[in-house]
């Protein structure tokens, strides 16, 4: 498929091929959540509650988004970018990886997170798993940030968006309003945005709200579904949202 026709697309398949046939230097942003990395017995990712040892979420596993990422595709994002500007959700056994890559003399960047305000109570002999990691890297220079005092902050703290799970079905969806303010703070009108870990579609939705243009990949097919339906205003349950424009997208 060209270019041009992928744009306000969400594709189906594995972002490791699609991602091969972005040019060079055509994405403005990269905002993306991919698999998080859970070492099997390690403190990153289990806990005990009432006695039981509990690990990643049975959903999580059989989605397959327990294992990480192939870093090589690191090297396909630096390469499809005008200038470094990239979010990248992750765990925490998952934030020295991609500081050791993208920290250069030119790259500043965040650890932006966000904080739940009712976890899981997973108390015995750890922290509680109330806390996401929001990694953001700029090319010093050539990616200025926009005004706004509220775009500004370096954290957020909401509930779990239960409703968004109940509408969308993704086990780890992401706060569309925290994911608007990044695209907001980081890019201009009909910029391009990528995600090529899509899940249900939270950044291309954010992107398309905020007037600006985006490509998805998904490899799944059920939240590939979801992913388009939801930019259509319409929800995992066949409900739709009042709240939508029905603006058509390709
Ligand atoms: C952490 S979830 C993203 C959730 C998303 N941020 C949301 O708000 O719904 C990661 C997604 O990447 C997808 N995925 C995993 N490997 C992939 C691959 N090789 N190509 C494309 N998508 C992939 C999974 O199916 C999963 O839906």
């Amino acid at each position: 498929m060209k270019f041009n026709d992928m744009i306000n697309t969400i594709q189906l398949g594995d972002c490791y091929e699609l991602i091969k046939t972005i040019p060079d230097k055509s994405i403005d942003l990269i905002l993306t959540d991919p698999p998080y990395e859970f070492h099997c017995g390690s403190a990153h990712n289990s806990g005990i509650f009432k006695n039981r040892v509990v690990k990643p979420g049975q959903d999580i596993i059989d989605l397959k988004i327990n294992n990480g990422i192939d870093y090589s595709i690191l090297t396909e994002f630096v390469r499809i970018l005008k200038h470094i500007n990239i979010f990248i959700w992750c765990n925490k056994a998952q934030i020295q990886n991609y500081l050791n890559f993208f920290c250069k003399e030119n790259i500043s960047f965040e650890i932006l997170t966000w904080h739940k305000s009712n976890p899981t109570p997973l108390t015995k002999n750890c922290y509680l798993p109330d806390t996401e990691y929001c990694l953001y890297f700029r090319e010093k220079g050539n990616v200025l940030l926009n005004d706004g005092y509220d775009l500004k902050s370096k954290y957020w703290i909401t509930s779990t968006n239960k409703d968004d799970k109940e509408q969308y079905l993704h086990p780890t969806i992401k706060p569309l309003e925290i994911v608007r303010k990044e695209i907001l703070h980081t890019t201009q009108p009909n910029d391009i945005v990528l995600d090529c870990f899509c899940g249900s579609g939270t950044t291309c939705v954010a992107a398309k709200e905020t007037g600006r243009k985006f490509i998805g990949m998904e490899i799944n097919e059920k939240y590939y579904r979801i992913a388009v339906d939801r930019l259509n205003g319409i929800n995992a349950n066949g409900q739709t949202s009042i709240f939508t424009d029905f603006d058509s997208f390709k």
